[in-house]
């Protein structure tokens, strides 16, 4: 049960399958950079995309738990396959905090520009989930939507290396039959913005959407409504956590922090 403010000294604690949410995590820094944020990436069962439904749910429960315990004043799920999964569920299961999610940013797309043909990017669970259609059908009236789901290449990303020619090749063949039909692309996965500039090598100077940015004003609103917003006195802070032990686990994130957003 939710009883008034939460009080403003929370966490906020932001999770994904792996280094994808940092994306997110960057953009919700910059809109709120006196919020200590702790980021949990579950990149010893990364990737989430072609897992069943239920075992997602699981894991997106056990995490968020985890964050409760920790404190968290709200609960951001920075990837579009366990919020299309498992935020309705949580939200049911967890009214005392805000949980917010993201999803393919197809509204940010059709508000921008008059686009003839969208192409959304995304894991194969989000794109065969209801939630998906439910927004393809709000927003394909405007303009002609693609989905094109991308297995393996949240994988690839994960490994580290963006430069990869596997990377290249996989968006040459996930993409390269749309090049010049198609005058907006959606990143529906989080892991995307990272291979914005290769994406753009394969279709072109096309726009990129990714749900980042709304997601962290999103947050930031529910935050500020509860009175939950820490004081600017605060110092902020980001604190990386893993599943995946690995000793250079806790680098590769903090390199993907520091790598400058090429979207829009
Ligand atoms: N980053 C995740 C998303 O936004 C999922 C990638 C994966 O684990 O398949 O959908």
């Amino acid at each position: 049960m939710y009883h008034g403010p939460m009080g403003q000294d929370g966490i906020i604690g932001v999770f994904d399958s792996g280094v994808g949410g940092i994306s997110v995590l960057k953009h919700l820094v910059k809109l709120m950079p006196h919020e200590r944020f702790v980021f949990y990436g579950d990149s010893a069962n990364a990737p989430y995309g072609g897992k069943p439904a239920e075992w997602v749910l699981e894991r997106s429960r056990l995490i968020t738990q985890g964050m409760l315990d920790m404190g968290a004043k709200a609960i951001v799920i920075a990837c579009n396959t366990a919020t299309s999964v498992a935020a309705a569920t949580l939200r049911e299961e967890h009214d005392e905090v805000p949980i917010i999610g993201i999803e393919p940013a197809l509204k940010p797309a059709a508000e921008a520009d008059r686009h003839d043909r969208i192409l959304v990017m995304a894991t194969e669970t989000t794109i065969r989930l209801d939630k998906f259609h439910r927004l393809a059908r709000d927003w394909g009236s405007r303009s002609d939507i693609v989905a094109v789901p991308c297995p393996g290449l949240a994988d690839l990303i994960e490994l580290g290396d963006l430069e990869s020619t596997r990377i290249r090749d996989l968006l040459e063949d996930r993409l390269g039959q749309y090049r010049g039909q198609v005058d907006g692309i959606v990143l529906g996965c989080t892991h995307y913005p990272f291979v914005a500039r290769q994406i753009r090598a394969v279709m072109g100077d096309v726009p990129l959407y990714d749900g980042g940015a709304g997601t962290a004003r999103q947050t930031r609103r529910l935050l500020e409504e509860r009175d939950s917003l820490a004081p600017t006195s605060q110092e902020g802070s980001v604190e990386f956590r893993s599943s995946n032990t690995d000793p250079g686990q806790i680098e590769l994130y903090r390199r993907f922090y520091r790598l400058p957003l090429r979207t829009l």
